[in-house]
């Protein structure tokens, strides 16, 4: 497994992280999340060589964090890089109204004492004494109604007081990274990120090697589109973020990816690797891009997804890659 330093922090973090967002068990799935496979397969990558692990308050509103907290229950803490966020709340009505998951009204505050309650919750629910990355969760869609400089004194605070170890963003745009940048110093940014989906290749990425910002990629597989595994006669079920936000996953779409992924089984076979890891294996080469957050509710994907961190590609097998994702063009 490779590992890279997360920003200027120091922290070193493994390029391939294990992301918990399904294991939260939200409406946005089409399968029943068991907790116990969750824990498993939160072990099981930590077994095979992650240390990376980002979860977030929102993900089933405490409950990725709490199996989180008992997935890491006996391993040595200070090998571990936890990153959560802040910025969606539930249990009150403070801030702007977001939307409604499964019956339940969710609110966006990046208020200093918003920040610091959600931050006492994460420690409690995942049992350790600091968080080594918290990033304000969903910046853009639209602005937070608190002022990027007043979030970001709450934040400063609570790294001073040694609760936090650095700052991270999520979906926040250049102009948005410039304002933290100006107020004190973020160290990541988490935004979408896979082959299918590169709108932040050229300025965004730029920003982040000029300044040292690490780039968490997300939902680098497109939820399981890349990973080789899924079938041209796979529908998605109407309601699942598959279905209603990729639109990858519309059948005419999804059969040329497919299609695509079917032509580098050369190339895997050179690496003794599957298609999910030479995926993975290009995300992570890609200029900018520092740490790939996979998601997985089954140990068997995570140590799938997991050996990808060993895989070097060559050049010459990037560029042939790259011409044959950019031949896809845009989903219709
Ligand atoms: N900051 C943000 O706003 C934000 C937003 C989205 C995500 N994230 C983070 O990024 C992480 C990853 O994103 P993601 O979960 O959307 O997408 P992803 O990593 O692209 O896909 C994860 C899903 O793909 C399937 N999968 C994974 N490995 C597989 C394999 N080897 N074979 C077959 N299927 C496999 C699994 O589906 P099943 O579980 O159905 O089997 C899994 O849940 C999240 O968990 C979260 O930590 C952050």
């Amino acid at each position: 497994m490779k590992f890279r330093e997360i920003g200027k922090t120091g922290i070193r973090a493994s390029v391939v992280g294990f992301g918990t967002w399904a294991i939260g068990g939200d409406p946005w799935w089409d399968k029943e999340t068991k907790d116990e496979d969750s824990i498993a397969a939160i072990q099981a990558g930590l077994d095979h060589g992650i240390n990376l692990i980002d979860t977030a308050p929102g993900y089933g509103r405490g409950r990725s964090e709490l199996v989180v907290g008992k997935a890491i229950t006996g391993y040595d803490r200070e090998k571990l890089v936890i990153s959560t966020k802040c910025g969606i709340i539930w249990w009150g009505n403070e801030g702007a109204f977001m939307m409604e998951v499964g019956g339940t009204k969710l609110y966006r505050n990046l208020e200093p004492h918003s920040i610091r309650t959600e931050v006492e919750n994460s420690l409690r629910n995942m049992k350790t004494d600091y968080i080594d990355v918290l990033h304000t969760h969903w910046q853009s869609l639209p602005e937070f109604p608190t002022p990027i400089s007043r979030t970001m004194e709450g934040l400063m605070q609570l790294q001073q007081e040694g609760k936090i170890r650095a700052i991270g963003v999520s979906n926040c745009d250049v102009a948005q990274m410039k304002e933290y940048m100006e107020a004190g110093r973020i160290d990541v940014n988490q935004p979408p990120y896979s082959m299918l989906n590169r709108g932040i290749e050229g300025e965004f990425t730029n920003y982040c090697l000029a300044n040292d910002i690490s780039i968490f990629a997300y939902s680098p597989l497109e939820q399981g589109l890349l990973t080789g595994n899924f079938k041209k006669d796979y529908e998605a079920q109407p309601g699942t973020y598959r279905a209603d936000f990729i639109p990858w996953y519309k059948k005419e779409n999804r059969v040329k990816v497919i299609d695509m992924l079917d032509g580098w089984k050369d190339i895997a076979q050179k690496y003794n690797a599957t298609i999910s890891q030479i995926v993975i294996a290009w995300t992570y080469c890609q200029p900018g891009i520092t740490h790939v957050l996979c998601g997985a509710r089954h140990p068997g994907h995570v140590i799938e997804n997991v050996n990808a961190g060993n895989i070097e590609l060559s050049a010459a097998e990037l560029t042939r890659m790259r011409a044959d994702i950019e031949a896809l063009g845009a989903p219709v």
